[in-house]
């Protein structure tokens, strides 16, 4: 694997081994990790707004030694009308190793790494309405750290799956590892023309003997219209609540990707409660981002 574009890209050996190698860096420490690639050069590209992906990976690019800046997209010569191959192919002149991108489009990180002339690699860090590698594989990631047998458990995804890459990528990983009871829910509009996952009618429905319950939501910024009513009337029909939350297992986890809107898709005291794994999603961020560039840089040139 020379590139990271599509959780689809791993099979089921190869995501177990990249949780293993997590484990392996979460035990070693930073003084240590920091000399693994230390002179490599890490950018960020982000063309959408970030906080947890950009900084987790900037975390983890400098806990391996490596240097690590971000393009200001808002004040770079994109703004000028250049392109985005020349942008790419100006910043790889200068040396950098890995490039970590988000974009509005589908499957852009996929042409960026065709245009690449070095060996230079690419992650995606979010496209479009497609994928989030990397929120795939820490999700499943701080699953596996609760219910280690991934394939045998009940996964409900609540909230606006259509637009969510994050979706896209835990519901392919999830099925790469064999689970074949994962479950969404979300108001027609918000439900994807087809899915890996079962489509249940009702929270009810979506939460009853939940093990891993994931809220998601609203991604505005990829909706064209969504009717007033709907948004209304979110928390009532789609939020996760102290009460509803009550239809899961009684050891079920909660997940969200963040960010998160309080009061709409997820109350406070549940974001906040016992079962809550939020912040242990964020915190495994980095894990799995060293890992994830860890293995692409340890590579040979074709990616074997
Ligand atoms: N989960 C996630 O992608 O968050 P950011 O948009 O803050 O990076």
């Amino acid at each position: 694997m020379k590139h990271f574009c599509d959780i689809k890209q791993l099979d089921a050996h190869q995501l177990n081994a990249l949780f293993e190698l997590a484990d392996t860096i979460s035990k070693t420490p930073v003084s240590e990790t920091k000399t693994w690639h230390h002179g490599k050069t890490a950018m960020g590209l982000f063309f959408e707004n970030s906080t947890r992906t950009l900084m987790s990976f900037q975390l983890a690019a400098q806990r391996l030694g490596m240097d690590f800046s971000a393009l200001n997209v808002a004040h770079s010569s994109t703004q000028k009308g250049e392109t985005l191959k020349d942008t790419l192919l100006t910043l790889e002149a200068m040396g950098v190793d890995t490039f970590i991108v988000r974009h509005n489009e589908n499957h852009i990180q996929e042409q960026m790494a065709e245009w690449l002339t070095s060996d230079a690699k690419i992650i995606n860090a979010g496209d479009g309405t497609h994928q989030h590698p990397t929120q795939g594989l820490l999700d499943l990631y701080t699953i596996r750290s609760h219910k280690p047998n991934l394939a045998s458990l009940k996964v409900s995804i609540i909230g606006d799956i259509k637009h969510s890459r994050v979706a896209g990528s835990l519901i392919d990983g999830l099925a790469t590892l064999g689970n074949q009871n994962t479950w969404i829910h979300a108001p027609a509009p918000c439900l994807p023309e087809s899915s890996r996952a079962q489509v249940a009618e009702s929270m009810e429905q979506a939460l009853t003997d939940a093990d891993v319950v994931v809220m998601l939501r609203i991604q505005k910024e990829r909706i064209q219209h969504l009717d007033t009513a709907v948004l209304n009337h979110w928390h009532e029909n789609f939020g996760l609540n102290s009460n509803n939350i009550q239809w899961a297992k009684s050891d079920a986890i909660v997940m969200h990707p963040g960010p998160m809107n309080r009061g709409i898709e997820i109350e406070s005291a549940v974001a906040d409660g016992a079962q809550s794994v939020i912040w242990q999603q964020v915190k495994n961020g980095v894990l799995m981002r060293q890992a994830i560039m860890h293995h692409l840089l340890t590579q040979d040139p074709q990616g074997n």
